[in-house]
């Protein structure tokens, strides 16, 4: 397994770039599956959950190409022949987002056989809402043996009312509802950019949408799809992860390649904590030459504070004056990354879903163990700014979803790097 060894004390200065949207290219995959014909998508983040989605694909029958050189970052999906509309438990383990394979098999195929995801580090995290949503759309489920099985001759439109905002949900859903026979109108559904973005996937492969990004979406459904050519949104995450090291270092850091607009509570939080940004069309220029204050967050959906940058804001306030209080509303048990920070040297208390931060306090290298993607994301922030040499382990979170972070790092300034699991010599012969 490997692990990062990061030496703190640099500040971050120069340009980083960020790629595509790891949560939006998971869906428009996906959506692949609703036509026979090719689906061509650029900006795909080469990062292990990507890698994922693609042998649940190649699992099926679809055939995908990948883009090599300066295509590197492109995908060709045909998804013509679909021998089998399986997602098998060892790769639905790995990655719960295979779910969103669920609605475009049962909409394409008249079946689908999906592995429950179980449970995962941040929490229970149940697919409940997907398979209601699919039994208002006509489908018939059963569940046995750790499997969905889902059946519909053809899906027919109806009204689905979220009880509760998800956004994978969403998403499966609207695909499924594309080739539905009729209107489907979902309510309470969750305004992500990456829900838009995959909506604007499916509209260019010839599907009636009306109202992605907010909260109520109307879909006529339509008898085919055909291919689109599709560039991905920047990743939102990747970029609040870089403008929070930015500010955490006290340096001076271009992140470019990003939409601001899609950054707006992060932003704005920021601006309470004393960082200085300034913003173009596609750039978060980030000063952090004033010292940090604390400021409390509170996770909710978008467009509030996402909860996918809560673990490395807390990374943040390690280092503001004052006591943060940082209130995890999405998810039961995401603060996994707090007892390594306090391994690190920061003043942190859990109570429930509050985490309160007293800041601030000098953190000095250790030990970690990354838990969870964000989880891991954090440490790698602490780490920066630690008196010393830091090593995490189980990095493999990370590479979920950051296409090369320690490459990005270290080329703004960072003295990060990666090293490989050393083998007992015996174990190594063995190999
Ligand atoms: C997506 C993101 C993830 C992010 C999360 C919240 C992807 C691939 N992943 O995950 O990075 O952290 O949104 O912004 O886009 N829930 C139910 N029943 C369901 C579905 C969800 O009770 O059927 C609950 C969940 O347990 C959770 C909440 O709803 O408490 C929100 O989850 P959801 O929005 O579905 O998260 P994901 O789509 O899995």
């Amino acid at each position: 397994m490997d692990k990062f060894v990061i030496r703190g004390g640099n500040p971050l200065l120069g340009t980083i770039r960020v790629g595509g949207a790891k949560n939006a290219a998971l869906p428009c995959i996906a959506a692949a599956l609703l036509t026979d014909e090719p689906v061509i998508l650029e900006n795909i983040p080469q990062v292990r959950d990507i890698e994922t989605t693609r042998k649940l694909l190649t699992a099926m029958g679809a055939e995908v190409e990948l883009g090599y050189g300066r295509a590197q970052h492109r995908t060709t999906i045909s998804c013509r022949n679909l021998a089998s509309p399986e997602a098998s438990y060892e790769l639905v383990k790995t990655m719960r987002a295979s779910t969103l394979v669920l609605g475009p098999l049962v909409a394409r195929c008249g079946r689908a056989r999906v592995s429950l995801p179980g449970g995962c580090a941040i929490g229970a995290r149940p697919i409940d809402l997907h398979i209601k949503g699919l039994e208002r759309l006509g489908a018939k489920i059963t569940q046995d043996h750790g499997y969905v099985e889902a059946s519909a001759e053809r899906l027919k439109g109806g009204e689905i009312v979220f009880d509760k905002i998800t956004v994978t949900g969403t998403e499966d859903l609207l695909m499924a509802a594309t080739l539905a026979e009729g209107e489907t109108i979902m309510q309470n559904c969750a305004r992500e950019p990456e829900v838009e973005d995959l909506a604007n996937l499916l509209i260019k492969m010839g599907a009636q949408i009306e109202g992605a990004g907010t909260s109520t979406i109307r879909i006529k459904g339509v008898n085919k799809l055909h291919g689109a050519k599709h560039a991905i949104i920047p990743d939102r995450i990747e970029a609040a992860t870089f403008i929070i090291a930015g500010a955490l270092t006290g340096g001076d850091l271009n992140v470019v390649g990003c939409d601001p607009q899609h950054l707006g509570a992060l932003l704005r939080k920021l601006e309470e904590t004393g960082v200085k940004t300034k913003q173009t069309a596609d750039s978060v220029r980030v000063m952090g030459d004033n010292p940090l204050k604390a400021a409390d967050i509170v996770t909710e959906e978008y467009p509030g504070f996402p909860t996918d940058a809560q673990a490395q804001y807390m990374a943040l306030t390690t280092q503001a004056e004052g006591t943060s209080i940082i209130t995890e509303n999405i998810f039961e048990n995401r603060f996994m990354h707090a007892q390594e920070l306090v391994r690190m040297g920061a003043n942190i208390k859990i109570e429930g879903r509050r985490a309160i931060v007293r800041g601030k306090s000098p953190l000095s290298g250790a030990a970690v163990l990354a838990s969870d993607l964000r989880a891991s994301a954090s440490l790698v922030l602490a780490a920066l700014v630690a008196d010393g040499e830091t090593i995490i382990d189980r990095v493999y979170h990370i590479d979920r979803g950051y296409e090369n972070i320690e490459e990005k790092l270290r080329g703004v300034g960072a003295q990060i790097r990666r090293i490989g699991e050393i083998l007992p010599k015996k174990a190594a012969v063995r190999a």
